[in-house]
C-alpha cells in the first residue's frame, strides 16, 4: 500500500479498509501511483464480501477521476478570479456612482444658489420702485405738514378774535382730538417711516449686490463690500447669539466671481453662528499678506476635533443632525476658492473656537475661457 497510495491519503485507505472490515462499503478519492511513477486521482471503493460473519475478501475498485479533478480545480480558480474581477468592477462602479452623486448634488446646490440669486434680484427690483415713491412721498408729506402747522398756528392766533362761546368750542375740539399731541407725534412718525423705508432700501441694495445678477460672473469686486452685503443677508442667523466684530482693512479690488465668493463667506459665517451654542463672538477681518488678499473669519464656538478637521471639506461630511446640514457648504467653498487660485486654511481648538483663512491672489482669479462662462467645478 505504501508504494501505491500517495502518502497524504494513506490514512484514508486505512479507514476504507477498516469500514469494509465492519461490513461497510465506502468510497473515497485518493492519489494512486502508476507503474511509470506518476500519480492519478482515483475514486476508490472498498466493498466487503462476507460469508456469514466471516469476511472473505475486500473487493477494491478504482476509477480514474484525474481529468475531472483538474477540471474542477480550474473551475474553482476561474470562479475565484471572476469574484475578484466582479469585486473590482463593483468598486469602480460604486466610485463612479459616488462621483456622479456628488457632482449632481453640487450642481443642484449651485443651481439653487443661482435661482436664489435670481429670485433675490427680481424681488429687489420689484421692491425698489414702490420703496422709492414711499420714501419720496414721506419727505413731501413732511413738508406739507410743516406748512399745515404754520397755517394752524396763524389760525390759533386768529382764534382770540372769535366770540367767547365759539372759542371755547374750538378749544374743546382741540383737546378732544389731542391736536397738541398729534402735532408733536407727526414728525416722529414721519421720521420713523423714512428710516423704515431707508432700511428696506438698504436690504434691497444688499440683496442686489449679494446676488449680483447685474455682474453675476467674472468681475472686479471690492471684497469688503462683498462681506458687508453677505453679513447683511445672514444677519438674522447672527444677530441673536453673536457679537460681530468687523475689522475690514484696506484691500485692493480683485478680479473674481463675486457671487460665488459671497456664497463662501455665507457658508463660513453660518457655520460659525451654528458653532456657537448660546452667546459668542465672530470676527471678520480682511488684510493683505504679500501677494494675497486674506479674509479671516473667526469664531469662539465649539471648535473642530482634530480627527475630523481634514474631513470638513469632503462632500456630504456633516456633524449636524439629519435635515439640518447637507455637508456641502465647506466642500463647495473649497471648490470656489481653489477655482480662484486661492486656498482655505483652518485652525481650530475644541472649546476655544475656529478660524478660517481664505487666501485670494491679488492678481485675481484665472479668467474664464469664454466671456461669462463659468469654468465649472472640480
Ligand atoms: N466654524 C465651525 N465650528 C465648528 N465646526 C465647524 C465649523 N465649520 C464647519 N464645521 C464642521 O464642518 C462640518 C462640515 O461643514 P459644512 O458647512 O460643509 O456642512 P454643514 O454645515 O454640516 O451642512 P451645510 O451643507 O448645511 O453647510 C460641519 O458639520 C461641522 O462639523
Ligand atoms: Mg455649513
Amino acid at each position: 500500500m505504501e508504494t501505491v497510495v500517495h502518502e497524504e491519503e494513506r490514512g484514508r485507505v486505512l479507514s476504507l479498509l477498516q469500514a469494509a472490515a465492519k461490513g461497510q462499503t465506502r468510497s473515497d478519492e485518493m492519489r494512486l501511483r502508476r507503474a511509470d511513477g506518476s500519480y492519478r486521482w482515483m475514486q476508490v471503493t472498498g466493498a466487503p464480501r462476507k460469508e456469514g460473519e466471516d469476511l472473505l475478501l475486500i473487493n477494491c475498485s478504482a476509477f480514474d477521476i484525474t481529468d475531472h479533478r483538474i477540471a474542477e480545480e480550474q473551475l474553482l480558480a476561474l470562479n475565484e478570479e471572476l469574484e475578484v474581477r466582479v469585486a473590482e468592477r463593483t468598486q469602480k462602479l460604486q466610485k463612479a456612482f459616488d462621483d456622479l452623486k456628488m457632482a449632481q448634488a453640487k450642481l443642484l446646490q449651485n443651481e439653487k444658489m443661482a435661482s436664489i440669486g435670481q429670485l433675490a434680484a427680481g424681488v429687489a427690483h420689484e421692491i425698489n420702485n414702490p420703496v422709492g415713491f414711499i420714501r419720496s412721498n414721506l419727505t413731501t408729506m413732511g413738508k406739507y405738514v410743516d406748512k399745515l402747522r404754520a397755517y394752524l398756528e396763524e389760525l390759533e392766533k386768529a382764534r382770540d378774535a372769535l366770540p367767547e362761546e365759539r372759542r371755547a368750542e374750538l378749544n374743546q375740539l382741540r383737546k378732544s382730538h389731542k391736536i397738541s399731541y398729534l402735532l408733536e407725534d407727526i414728525p416722529d412718525l414721519l421720521a420713523e417711516s423714512v428710516e423704515g423705508a431707508d432700511r428696506v432700501r438698504t436690504i434691497v441694495q444688499n440683496l442686489k449686490s449679494f446676488s449680483r445678477v447685474d455682474q453675476s460672473q467674472y468681475a472686479e469686486a471690492d471684497i469688503n463690500e462683498c462681506l458687508e452685503s453677505t453679513i447683511n443677508i445672514v444677519w438674522n442667523e447672527l444677530k441673536y447669539k453673536t457679537t460681530l466684530h468687523k475689522e475690514l482693512g484696506e484691500v485692493p479690488r480683485i478680479r473674481c466671481y463675486p457671487q460665488q465668493l459671497n456664497q463662501v463667506f455665507m457658508n463660513i459665517l453660518v457655520n460659525a453662528a451654528q458653532a456657537i451654542e448660546t452667546q459668542g463672538d465672530i470676527w471678520v477681518r480682511t488684510f493683505v499678506d504679500n501677494d494675497q488678499l486674506v479674509v479671516h473669519i473667526q469664531d469662539n464656538g465649539c471648535g473642530i476635533p482634530d480627527e475630523i478637521r481634514e474631513k470638513i471639506f469632503e462632500p456630504f461630511f456633516t456633524t449636524k443632525e439629519v435635515g439640518k446640514g447637507t455637508g456641502l457648504g465647506m466642500s463647495i467653498s473649497w471648490d470656489i476658492v481653489h477655482k480662484h487660485g486661492g486656498r482655505i486654511d483652518v485652525e481650530s481648538q475644541v472649546g476655544v473656537g475656529t478660524s478660517f483663512f481664505i487666501y485670494l491672489p491679488l492678481s485675481g482669479a484665472p479668467a474664464p475661457d469664454d466671456e461669462g462662462k463659468d469654468p465649472g467645478g472640480r
